[in-house]
């Protein structure tokens, strides 16, 4: 236990009132205490263009107030001018006499901060909860890190692992409470992703500023609800003048329409994290090509006891448990009369 534990967990507790703004940018949260150890200003990131955490925090100060104070951030500060000047200059301005950070700012642009003020004569204490700071930022970790789009996968389940009866009914498996955290969860991440089987069984909404389809051979029907709101791309194996013009959709046409390419077609816009919400089949693919980094999981207390029911992964056959894709536990919630586990890679 570190003594500024508690206050990091302050730092994280504000990072968060950022999530679903800040993309590409990471959620940080900011608290600053005087040279006698009062908390005298707090601050966040609130969304992307705007001041970082640590310019939110100390430009609600007297510059004298914080002078041999301590200032907790969950991230590096940026040594860099991207969108706003460098924290590192405001730190040092304000003379802060020490900084207690969680993460180590991976990316290459914005590294550097730590050196910076410790030439300054800035104490810097690192790796304060850090496990913790780095999973509050795993999207943003695995966009510098791995430089890629994030996956996030929903499925809503019965106990037996279906999401529809053979027939294709869903509506709802899981309850009103499930869903609407569910449409929480949404907002967490860029865009929503799902098939154009989805639209066409359950023609959902799907409320999100940002959402993709894929629809190899265009069999969506453009009036479906889910075009008449937020901006689509839309992934087909047609040519771009097979494709009709339709305002607020992109259609991003190619041959090869593997996960993998529509990732990567993602990840060059700036959608730099995904929720993929579809059937078996598409969730199946993105299980087998390994790309699923988090999986929520909402069981109902409902068995279909149906063989031929639409499974929540429809894949390969396997033939022994050895080879079953594995997952790490993260969270349990209670919805009742449901349950949301939470999972991430292995
Ligand atoms: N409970 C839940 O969480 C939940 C969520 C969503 C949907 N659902 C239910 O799921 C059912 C639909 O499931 P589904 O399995 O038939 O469809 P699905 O998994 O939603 O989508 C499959 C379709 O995606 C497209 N696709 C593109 N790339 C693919 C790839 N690499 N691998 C597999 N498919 C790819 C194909 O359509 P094209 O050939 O047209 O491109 C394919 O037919 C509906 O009944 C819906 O109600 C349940």
């Amino acid at each position: 236990m570190n003594e500024y534990d508690k206050y990091m967990k302050t730092c994280f507790k504000l990072a968060q009132k950022g999530t679903g703004k800040t993309s590409p940018n990471p959620l940080v949260g900011c608290v600053v205490l005087d040279s006698a150890g009062n908390i005298i200003s707090t601050g966040y990131h609130k969304k992307y263009g705007e001041n970082h955490a640590e310019r939110d925090a100390l430009l609600k100060l007297d510059k004298n107030a914080a002078k041999g104070g301590t200032l907790i951030v969950n991230l590096e500060p940026c040594n860099h001018f991207g969108k706003t000047p460098p924290c590192t200059d405001i730190i040092i301005e304000y003379g802060i006499k020490r900084v207690v950070i969680s993460s180590n700012d991976t990316n290459p642009k914005a590294a550097g901060g730590i050196k910076r003020l410790q030439d300054a004569g800035i104490e810097v204490i690192q790796g304060v909860l850090e496990k913790e700071g780095n999973k509050l930022n795993e999207v943003f970790f695995t966009n510098i890190n791995q430089k890629r789009t994030f996956v996030a996968l929903k499925t809503a389940t019965t106990i037996d692992g279906k999401i529809a009866s053979s027939t294709g009914d869903s509506k709802w498996i899981t309850s009103d409470k499930a869903r609407k955290y569910a449409y929480k969860l949404r907002k967490q991440y860029d865009a929503i992703l799902t098939s154009s089987s989805t639209v066409i069984a359950d023609n959902p909404k799907m409320f999100h500023k940002n959402k993709i389809i894929i629809d190899r051979h265009l069999r969506c029907d453009f009036s479906s609800e889910i075009f008449k709101q937020g901006e689509i791309y839309l992934f087909t194996q047609k040519t771009h003048s097979e494709c009709p013009e339709q305002p607020h959709i992109e259609f991003i046409c190619s041959k090869d329409l593997s996960l993998q390419y529509i990732l990567n077609e993602l990840y060059n816009r700036k959608i730099m994290s995904v929720f993929v919400e579809a059937g078996g089949k598409l969730s199946g693919a993105f299980l087998k090509d390994g790309l699923i980094d988090k999986l929520y999981h909402f069981t109902a207390p409902k068995i279909l006891n149906d063989n031929t029911a639409k499974s929540a992964f429809d894949g390969d056959s396997v033939s022994l448990v050895k080879f079953a894709k594995e997952f790490r536990l993260e969270s349990i919630k209670k919805l009742e009369p449901d349950v949301l586990l939470t999972y991430t890679r292995f």
